[in-house]
């Protein structure tokens, strides 16, 4: 599979959407080998440019690269010239100087990573989180935990999204992602925490998307419950009147879980917030596959490295 750009989930086609979890799932065994290390993408090089705070995302980009033996090299806000008043499409055409073969990209501003796609003229670019818009390799790596977890199975399935929908970028690429797949999505927070876009008959044209401001209302009957970080960073007023209030409405605790969800799996990003959205119990507890998640995350971009980056025959190469 070669594409140009991974600039989002809503414009793959569920074909894409099944090729990448599929290619992603057989890079899962090359982090298990002794020598974790094939020349698939050697002499290729990736660029991470991170200009909002990461550690799982970044991280898992460039050991992807690396296990993939294409040269990696990671820039951050703090530590390059944006701190000194570049712009993005100067920071971005300086580096696509050096002829890189991919650019990741993580920004605040939603959009970022199309506008570098239409403007960069030789360079992949992959978005790694654009403000509150899409994060498609974190969707991409949550669909792959539950084909693990569902043994390929992946449709037919419930899934309840709950808490800060409003500013989520996980949320977006996560409700395009399961459209695709045709399954039902329970959007589940404060009405101030559901941007209006989704709420109305008419949302996405679609009878599979739900609204529910009661949380064990939202969560009964789901298979999945994906718990998300309030992103106070991108919150420009109150949406709601504490945090301690809206754990006490929100937070997904077993007891929550046992009477309304009882098989269900649970799903988080990262960052967690203890306490807030998620309690320490479920994020320790059985249901969780968070570890899994992350162990995921190399393999999917991996995948993805190798589908923008990668010449022909790159398959005899992992
Ligand atoms: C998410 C992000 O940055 O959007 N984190 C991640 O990439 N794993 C979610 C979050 O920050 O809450």
């Amino acid at each position: 599979m070669t594409i140009r750009h991974l600039l989002g989930i809503e414009n793959l086609t569920k074909e894409e959407l099944i090729a990448l979890i599929r290619n992603a799932s057989q890079m899962v065994e090359v982090s298990n080998r002794d020598i974790k290390k094939v020349p698939a993408l050697r002499g290729k090089t990736i660029i991470n440019l991170f200009l909002e705070p990461s550690t799982r995302t970044r991280a898992s980009f460039e050991i992807a690269a690396k296990r993939l033996s294409a040269d990696a090299i990671n820039i951050s806000d703090s530590g390059s010239s944006v701190k000194k008043g570049e712009t993005l499409l100067d920071t971005a055409r300086t580096l696509e100087s050096m002829s890189p073969d991919v650019l990741v990209v993580r920004h605040r501003e939603s959009g970022a990573a199309h506008f570098l796609a239409n403007r960069l003229k030789k360079t992949s670019v992959v978005n790694a989180g654009d403000g509150t818009h899409e994060h498609p390799t974190q969707a991409l790596l949550d669909c792959l935990t539950l084909s693990q977890y569902f043994k390929g199975e992946i449709t037919g399935k419930t899934i309840a999204i709950v808490g800060d929908i409003r500013h989520s970028r996980v949320a977006r690429s996560t409700i395009f992602a399961h459209l695709l797949l045709g399954n039902k999505i329970k959007l589940v927070g404060p009405r101030t925490l559901i941007p209006d876009e989704f709420i109305g008959e008419s949302a996405f044209g679609e009878k599979n998307l739900s609204i529910h401001y009661d949380l064990k209302e939202g969560i009964l009957g789901s298979d999945i419950v994906m718990c998300l970080r309030m992103q106070t960073e991108r919150q420009d007023s109150f949406f709601v009147p504490s945090l301690d209030e809206y754990s006490r409405k929100y937070c997904v605790t077993e007891n929550v879980l046992k009477k309304c969800a009882p098989n269900s799996v649970v799903l988080h990003p990262g960052p967690m917030n203890r306490g807030i959205e998620i309690s320490g119990e479920v994020a320790d507890g059985h249901r969780s596959l968070v570890n899994a998640q992350v162990e995921n995350g190399v393999a999917v971009r991996m995948a993805v490295l190798l589908a923008l980056a990668s010449g022909p025959h790159a398959e005899e190469k992992i």
